[in-house]
């Protein structure tokens, strides 16, 4: 943590995570600036909260770029950014594709976060180092059939998050994720009665703002953290693939200076 006050971008940052995120982080006597879609709501959200509110659509490269610089302006710095909204997409893979959804879904969820994270990261590398941490979900681990534009959107940021974690590691950025399940926010919506008349517990807006600061407290770069109901958000154990094997079927290292290519683990790791 840097000597002055530390500065604190989130994004989607008047949703339910977003918000309760914002008041934690206030708390913890950090500078907040909220950006968001949702521009009135937004400016009423800042004005009530005391924080800066930066309107902008994720889905926009240059935006991006805007907003991180507007907030390094404001704040003299920028220390962690929250790369945080997304929406659903409830597309049904037995009607023909909807354009406007898949291109709507992709765009928050998946540009959202590599332009969240390149905007970010001049910024971050000015305040000496800081953290990112996306927001993906348990359906970016496990198929969600009942939306799989959104599994889609969310196993990409997640992807992508840890491919670039360790390259930005090497830069004082430690880049982490968290992967909540079902939450009572307002993207839960019509679903919620159904899980309340089920009783599967659902974890509340907080439980999940505290999960997105133990990321950025604790988290190693490139972890996931899974934020379940009735459990302590836990770092998830990626399965190694097997590794590459030889004519005589013995496992191979892949050479140091193409480690950085390699999608296969160490052969001590293979399985
Ligand atoms: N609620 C859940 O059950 C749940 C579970 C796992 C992951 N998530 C993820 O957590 C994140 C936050 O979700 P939430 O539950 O707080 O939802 P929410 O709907 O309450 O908040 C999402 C916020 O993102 C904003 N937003 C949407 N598209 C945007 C864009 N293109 N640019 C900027 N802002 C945009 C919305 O205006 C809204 O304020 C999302 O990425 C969501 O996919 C939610």
């Amino acid at each position: 943590m840097p000597d002055r006050k530390p500065t604190a971008l989130v994004t989607g940052g008047i949703g339910g995570f977003g918000l309760a995120l914002a008041r934690l982080l206030l708390a913890r006597d950090f500078h907040v600036a909220l950006a968001d879609l949702d521009i009135e709501r937004g400016r009423q959200v800042a004005d009530e909260l005391d924080v800066l509110f930066v309107p902008l659509d994720v889905g926009d490269l240059a935006a991006n770029h805007r907003a991180v610089e507007l907030v390094e302006t404001h704040f003299d710095a920028v220390d962690a950014v929250f790369l945080n909204a997304g929406i659903l997409g409830r597309q049904d893979p037995a009607v023909p594709i909807d354009m406007q959804a898949y291109e709507a879904i992709v765009s928050a969820n998946q540009h959202g976060v590599v332009y969240g994270i390149d905007a970010a990261v001049p910024a971050l590398r000015r305040s000496g180092g800081g953290r990112i941490v996306v927001t993906a979900s348990l359906a970016g681990l496990v198929p969600m059939a009942g939306d799989p534009f959104y599994s889609m959107t969310k196993s990409a940021a997640l992807a992508y998050s840890r491919a670039v974690a360790p390259t930005l590691a090497g830069q004082g950025i430690t880049v982490t994720i968290v992967c909540p399940g079902f939450a009572d926010t307002p993207m839960l919506g019509s679903l919620r009665p159904a899980f309340e008349q089920a009783g599967f517990p659902i974890l509340s807006a907080e439980d999940v703002a505290k999960a997105m600061l133990l990321a950025h407290d604790e988290g190693e770069p490139g972890s996931a953290f899974v934020v379940q109901p009735g459990m302590p958000p836990t770092p998830y154990r990626f399965r190694n693939v097997p590794a590459a094997r030889d004519a005589a079927g013995s496992h191979v290292a892949i050479p140091d200076d193409l480690s950085s290519h390699s999608t296969a683990p160490a052969p001590s790791q293979g399985s």
